[in-house]
């Protein structure tokens, strides 16, 4: 089949069109294209349809549907947004239709993880021979992760999992921050693993594990902390945190899905000192690094351990190349998404790349300052990309109105959160494409809902 340039045309328009409208759209749909989208729900065809008709029913009545938290006025959650030249490696990486899992499949793939591992471990200063997977998100990557650490106390205690399974298995514990990501405590789910097993130790008021309520932890212990609250984005005390368990031969996880990346800002790296004493990481691609969904990587100290409990052996499966793409996830097929992060990192190169979350981190904090000035109380110390935030009188249900009504018009979105028992509000700058005229224009918003 010949290439078909008219189709490719017309996606070329349409995301023109899309990009076009980032700036000014509304960046939640109206009501009537998510009504729209019950065109949607018609039989199976039973006959072919053109692929052109195929993509212009997509782009016309799915197009008017997108959430637009790619651009530079959504501050909800921590989506992260893309930037251009990974858009386009990961067209171009469809195409190519990569399967990720063998260096035969995908011998581009293969190099370009091989190539990004090496230049993220020493982009974030951490060992030089980690093992790196390539996985979907942060959860994946808590999963690969823990799973990698569960394989290596185990073994230590000289019990094969994979044979006797868990219920033989010797105790293992979980040290983890009561304000943790609620996706390591799933990912521990999957592995079979109760909160019955978990040692949830007290935080401080920016959500910081306190050191002092640490349980004494041993060489069958697994302590997980994190690089960047989800609420206030504070970093845990690695250095202590990792010295304490290093002496008891325990093994220190770092949940960084996005502030694990703060070692590449040349103001703030001095947060996450320490996170290379830790013995595996879990890291957003699509957050912060800007790549398109899903990506994210988990990295781990002992390259043996993600070996040993993920390698699959089946007598068609080539062990050809250097690094068996494979080796380093849970899944055999996998997308060559290693590509778009070689892309992303080789475009910004490393100082492009600290830029890019200065200006973000920058943004929150001149935001901050700005929302104090017209009546809210910052609840965090600003210390990255994240602000959360009420009003000075404390009246949360009003906040909740004004949110909503700054919500529904579309300029700008800020997400609701609970911290320190009470519904709030929250900021998240993690995209490129956040200007200062997009402050401007979410500050108009709030303060349009505040006299409203
Ligand atoms: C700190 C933290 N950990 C884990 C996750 C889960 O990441 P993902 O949605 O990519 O699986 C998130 C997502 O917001 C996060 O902020």
């Amino acid at each position: 089949m010949s290439f078909d340039v008219e189709l490719f045309k017309y996606i070329c328009g349409a995301a023109e069109e899309f990009e076009n409208g980032l700036a000014t759209n509304p960046v939640v749909p109206p009501k009537k294209a998510i009504e729209n989208l019950n065109i949607f729900d018609e039989a199976m065809p039973t006959e072919k349809t053109p692929a052109l008709d195929v993509v212009k029913m997509l782009h016309e009545i799915g197009g008017p549907a997108t959430t637009l938290s790619r651009s530079g006025r959504f501050f909800g959650f921590v989506v992260g947004g893309t930037l251009p030249v990974s858009v386009a490696s990961s067209w171009l990486t469809s195409t190519w239709d990569q399967n990720a899992t063998l260096t035969m499949l995908g011998y581009t793939a293969a190099k370009l993880e091989q190539v990004s591992r090496k230049w993220i471990v020493q982009m974030l200063g951490l060992p030089e021979d980690c093992g790196m997977g390539f996985v979907t998100g942060a959860t994946m990557g808590a999963f690969t992760a823990l799973s990698a650490a569960r394989h290596k106390i185990y073994k230590n205690c000289g019990y094969d999992l994979k044979k006797g399974g868990l219920k033989k298995a010797p105790k293992i514990r979980f040290v983890i921050s009561e304000d943790i990501h609620a996706t390591n405590i799933s990912a521990l789910n999957y592995m079979g693993h109760g909160s019955d097993e978990m040692e949830f130790v007290a935080v401080n008021d920016q959500g910081l594990i306190i050191i002092d309520k640490m349980p004494a932890l041993d060489a069958q212990t697994i302590v997980i902390i994190q690089a960047g609250n989800i609420n206030s984005g504070a970093f845990d005390d690695f250095s202590k945190v990792c010295a304490i368990a290093k002496k008891a031969g325990a093994w220190v996880h770092v949940d960084g899905a996005f502030g694990g990346w703060i070692k590449v800002s040349k103001t703030r790296k001095h947060l996450a000192q320490g996170m290379e004493l830790a013995d595996s990481w879990s890291i957003d691609c699509h957050k912060w690094l800007n790549v398109p969904y899903d990506s994210a990587i988990a990295i781990c100290r002992d390259r043996n351990a993600f070996m040993e409990t993920f390698t699959i052996s089946a007598s068609y499966l080539l062990t050809d190349g250097e690094r068996i793409p494979n080796n380093f996830t849970p899944e055999l097929s996998r997308r060559a998404r290693g590509i778009d992060v070689w892309a992303a990192l080789k475009h910004l190169g490393k100082d492009g790349f600290g830029q890019m979350i200065d200006q973000c981190c920058d943004h929150a904090l001149n935001f901050s300052k700005e929302l104090e000035k017209i009546g809210f109380t910052i609840m965090n110390d600003v210390v990255i990309n994240q602000v959360v935030f009420c009003l000075k009188d404390n009246d949360d249900q009003r906040l909740k109105r004004v949110m909503e009504r700054v919500q529904e018009g579309g300029e700008a979105w800020f997400g609701p959160t609970k911290w320190q028992n009470r519904n709030v509000f929250r900021m998240s700058v993690s995209s490129h494409e956040t200007t200062k005229q997009d402050l401007e224009v979410a500050l108009g918003a709030i303060k349009k809902a505040l006299t409203d």
